[in-house]
């Protein structure tokens, strides 16, 4: 049985992330959705409610389980006994950061691949901070992110959408 995880902050999940899960759930039979407490970054949504909206996003995907982590990525593979970490690459200018982190979790766990999946090219330039810059100024962000969860989005910055 292979098993996947597919870290991240998805603050707030966005149609690229949708887009990475579908994929990558059909290469494992147990995907994981690792949601990360990011110390570094200032998040619009708490870790639980990113953990919902994941959740009621994945809701038909039987295969996907939602979890949040605190700490290395590859200690949270190694509790989860994960074969590999899967990771989206949208434009050329992912990659640079993304091989750095997969050198360097392969040197920490050598048994935890990384798998790079190509994000769906009318996602490639969609980012959660573009989704949520534009919801800040109440724009359409219909074409970013699932319609069920358009409303959680515009809550945060006061809009009754
Ligand atoms: N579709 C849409 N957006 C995507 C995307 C896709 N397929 N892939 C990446 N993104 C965007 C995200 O929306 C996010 O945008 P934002 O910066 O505008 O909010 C950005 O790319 C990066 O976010 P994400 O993919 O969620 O990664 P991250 O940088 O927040 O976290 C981890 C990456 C979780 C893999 C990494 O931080 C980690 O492993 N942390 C744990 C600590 C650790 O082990 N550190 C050592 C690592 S060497």
């Amino acid at each position: 049985m292979k098993k996947g995880i597919y870290p991240g902050s998805f603050d707030p999940v966005t149609l690229g992330h949708l887009d990475i899960i579908m994929r990558a759930s059909k290469l494992a039979d147990e995907l994981i959705v690792g949601v990360l407490v990011n110390k570094s970054k200032q998040s619009l949504f708490t870790l639980d409610e990113r953990v919902e909206l994941l959740k009621r996003v994945t809701k038909d995907m039987p295969n996907v389980t939602i979890k949040s982590f605190d700490g290395l990525l590859v200690d949270f593979a190694e509790e989860e006994k994960a074969d590999f970490i899967v990771r989206g690459l949208r434009a050329v200018t992912d990659f640079e950061y993304e091989i750095q982190l997969a050198h360097t979790n392969h040197r920490m766990r050598p048994e935890v691949d990384t798998v790079f999946l190509t994000t769906t090219l009318q996602y490639s330039f969609v980012s959660s901070s573009l989704v949520r810059e534009i919801a800040s100024y109440g724009g359409d962000i219909s074409a970013f992110v699932p319609e069920c969860i358009e409303e959680d989005i515009y809550k945060k910055y006061g809009f009754n959408k």
